[in-house]
């Protein structure tokens, strides 16, 4: 939070599970994919980005591994539980502290054992905030209020929390996704960087809290659970500022910028000629977003195999311009392009997907920009991962000069391979 100087513009907490992650209905992550784009393109450099996840963190670092996430600003676990900062997961000390208070782990484990219509939950869901069990549906009311009067008696205060029809939580009643969220409010007013607007996205029983919370915008995916519709129902029907999207996960989350107009909501993948609509473009990040996005349906053969286009990415580049392969070995950005122009194609049903992450922009003298980003690239189950560095220049109506590329492999990258010589 601290690369932001000033309040940001929008602040998303959106839950993962089949509201980021469409798990049913798209193996392509398509709506995934269009609101990464258009995070990237015109929100990531001005706003904040949030998960909020019943997923304890290693779980969260197993679906990063299968989707094609984003690395948020904050990420909060274990049905907000926990609270970590940046890339690097940097835990939330004080939390954990307000977490402990009227908390006993070990008490509320034997009060719960003896419920035999609770069965815990895999060993990789139980935290140190939070004990998860499933249940019958039918038997939520009646073993709710028994375990809150149980563990009241042996001095605990807790919260219960059912979610998705089976699933019940047992959480120190200071946590939970609202309570977390209304800490991260806080922490940030008191930093002077309260944000101009906060969305909300959920679609399950644990995300409720997150709508209760002053002065949000909220959106239920279309695709919202049993539990949390009835709680909209009762309560959310009236807020204008809540609404029941038409779209499923990510995409009703465009939706719901749209509705409430908190911004840019078209995003780059919905876009299919660029060439049309490079007017406006003020951000060299967008640049970024949109030239590997074009390179993705290059290569899908999705754009027609037309020399206008390459002509174009070549007349946008520096005549001196170098391209940094992470091998070290290194090309003319002219020549790169041709190169990229035999390509066409080439992954043409091989479920190859472009994305980029963290694509910050900084203007270094007046003029000169550098772009920085992870650039992904994944064919059928391989990824790679490229940090990528892009030095542009810009002269007023002219627009952005490419000078250089410099790429790298990322950490994270699961394949560093050399031998592709394209960018
Ligand atoms: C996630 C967690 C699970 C929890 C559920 C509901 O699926 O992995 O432990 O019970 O969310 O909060
Ligand atoms: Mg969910």
């Amino acid at each position: 939070m601290e690369r932001l100087t000033s309040p940001p513009r929008l602040m998303i907490v959106s839950d993962l599970d089949d509201t980021m992650v469409e798990h049913r209905n798209d193996n392509e992550n398509h709506s995934l994919l269009r609101f990464n784009s258009l995070w990237e393109d015109a929100y990531r450099h001005d706003s904040l980005l949030v998960f909020s996840t019943g997923r304890a963190k290693k779980m969260y670092k197993k679906l990063r591994k299968e989707r094609p996430l984003l690395t948020p600003d904050v990420i909060v676990t274990s049905v907000g539980t926990e609270i970590s900062y940046g890339e690097s997961m940097v835990p939330d000390e004080n939390w954990v502290e307000i977490m402990n208070n009227k908390w006993n782990r070990g008490i509320v484990e034997e009060e719960t054992s003896k419920f035999p219509e609770l069965t815990l939950q895999a060993e990789t869901e139980q935290m140190p905030h939070k004990l998860s069990f499933h249940v019958d549906k039918s038997k939520v009311q009646e073993v709710t209020k028994e375990l809150y009067e149980r563990l009241e008696k042996r001095g605990l205060e807790i919260k219960i929390i059912f979610s998705g029809g089976i699933a019940l939580d047992v959480i120190p009643k200071g946590g939970g996704k609202g309570q977390a969220l209304a800490y991260l409010l806080n922490k940030l007013k008191t930093e002077g960087k309260l944000p101009l607007n906060t969305l909300v996205c959920g679609d399950s029983g644990n995300d409720t809290e997150l709508f209760t919370i002053p002065d949000v915008y909220g959106v239920l995916v279309s695709n919202a659970q049993e539990e949390l519709l009835e709680w909209y129902a009762e309560n959310g029907k009236h807020n204008s500022n809540i609404i029941h999207a038409s779209e499923r996960c990510a995409s009703g989350i465009i939706e719901a910028i749209g509705q409430f107009k908190l911004g840019p909501n078209l995003s780059p993948r919905d876009v299919s000629d660029f060439l049309e609509c490079k007017a406006d473009n003020v951000n060299p990040g967008h640049e970024v977003v949109e030239f590997f996005l074009f390179y993705e349906r290059w290569r899908r053969g999705e754009v027609e195999n037309c020399e206008a286009y390459t002509e174009s990415l070549k007349a946008s580049c520096d005549p001196a311009g170098v391209f940094v392969h992470p091998s070290g070995a290194e090309k003319l950005l002219r020549d790169t392009i041709d190169e990229l122009g035999k390509y066409h194609g080439d992954k043409k049903d091989k479920k190859f997907r472009v994305w980029t992450d963290q694509v910050l922009a900084t203007e270094t003298t007046p003029g000169t920009w550098i772009v920085k980003l992870a650039k992904w690239e994944q064919t059928g189950n391989e990824r790679k991962c490229c940090t990528t560095t892009v030095k542009f220049t810009s002269k007023e109506n002219e627009g952005f000069v490419w000078e250089n590329v410099q790429q790298t492999w990322s950490e994270e990258s699961e394949v560093k391979d050399d031998s592709n010589w394209i960018i």
